[in-house]
């Protein structure tokens, strides 16, 4: 782990050069960062993280000039980068004739996911690398998301060459992925950018995925699997009377008694903040001495609806 400064972003410009893995912190959550272009490297990643290979990366670039060097853009992309980026927006595209990334960053569809982070220590990462970075979440397959270098350090230590340590995520959930090869646009994945905010810049409604994409394989989005962000203990949803032996995750100014120990993603009932504690409070409250994870009730609009939808995923049964 190394705080970001000039030495060790040259020094991790240096390993993804030389296809080397480095995790890196994003304004969403900590990536796990190697070379798009570089089949090897990209290889790397699913195998650090146990992903199966059906799931396509996001590839990470410094601004919109180079995402359209590698993906074919059309007017909704167009008009979702124009306002969203940087920031917490994953673009789904069709991959460009003779695009350099690897094919495995696609996973075997036609199409890529473009972001450009709005962190300036990714920012930096990308500029000093002058490569297109593709990074999952550096977190195990299924695991909780990582929201602190700490965390990616648990987890994946000894599977990096270096960890850039820029402190804790401001947005704490993942990007939004919006496939824009369709009319309306899919929102595959709601994330850090709100569907009231994709709506806006929009001018229309954008479409849910279909139902049965979570269940197979090899479609669409293939990595939303239903059992996803997993902590060891059973999550247990809209929980309003916690048990004496419950870790309990609340919300807002009211909070009823009860639970072994509560904590609080925000007390004041701000949906972004809460956003911002939810993986690390997960983390904390993941203790064998609990029964289960208990989760007070989360309004569902605006940042509400990614954050639902994690929690939703954490609570799935969960593949033996
Ligand atoms: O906030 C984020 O997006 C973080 C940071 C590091 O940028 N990355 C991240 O990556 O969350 P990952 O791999 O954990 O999640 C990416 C999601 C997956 O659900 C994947 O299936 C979807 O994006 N995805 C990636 N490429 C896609 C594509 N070509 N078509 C459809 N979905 C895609
Ligand atoms: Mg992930």
């Amino acid at each position: 782990m190394q705080p970001i400064n000039k030495n060790a972003l040259r020094q991790a410009a240096a390993y993804v050069q030389a296809g080397k893995l480095v995790a890196f912190p994003t304004e969403t959550v900590y990536g796990l960062g190697a070379d798009a272009t570089n089949d090897t490297a990209v290889a790397a990643i699913f195998a650090a993280k146990g992903r199966p290979r059906f799931n396509p990366l996001i590839v990470h670039v410094a601004d919109s000039t180079k995402a359209q060097q590698y993906g074919r853009w059309n007017k909704t992309a167009q008009k979702l980068a124009e306002n969203c980026w940087p920031g917490p927006l994953a673009i789904v595209v069709r991959r460009k004739k003779d695009s350099p990334l690897s094919l495995l960053v696609s996973a075997g569809t036609d199409t890529v996911a473009l972001r450009v982070p709005g962190h300036a220590g990714a920012q930096a990462l990308l500029r000093a690398a002058g490569c297109p970075i593709a990074a999952p979440s550096a977190n195990r397959s299924g695991r909780i998301s990582p929201t602190r270098a700490e965390h990616v350090q648990e987890e994946l230590g000894g599977a990096v060459s270096l960890i850039l340590d820029g402190g804790a995520c401001q947005e704490g959930v993942e990007s939004t992925v919006v496939d824009c090869t369709q009319e309306p646009a899919v929102l595959l994945r709601p994330g850090a950018i709100s569907r009231e905010r994709l709506q806006a810049v929009l001018g229309r409604a954008v479409a849910d995925k279909p139902q049965q994409m979570e269940k197979s394989h090899g479609l669409a989005s293939p990595g939303l699997l239903s059992s996803h962000y997993a902590p060891s203990l059973p999550v247990a949803l809209h929980v309003t009377q916690p048990q004496h032996n419950d870790a309990y995750l609340a919300f807002g100014p009211k909070v009823p008694e009860g639970a072994a120990v509560t904590l609080n993603l925000s007390p004041a009932g701000d949906l972004k903040e809460a956003a911002a504690n939810l993986f690390a409070m997960l983390r904390a409250l993941d203790k064998p001495c609990y029964r289960r994870i208990a989760v007070m009730p989360i309004p569902p609009e605006g940042l509400g609806e990614a954050i639902n939808d994690r929690l939703q995923r954490a609570a799935a049964d969960r593949p033996s």
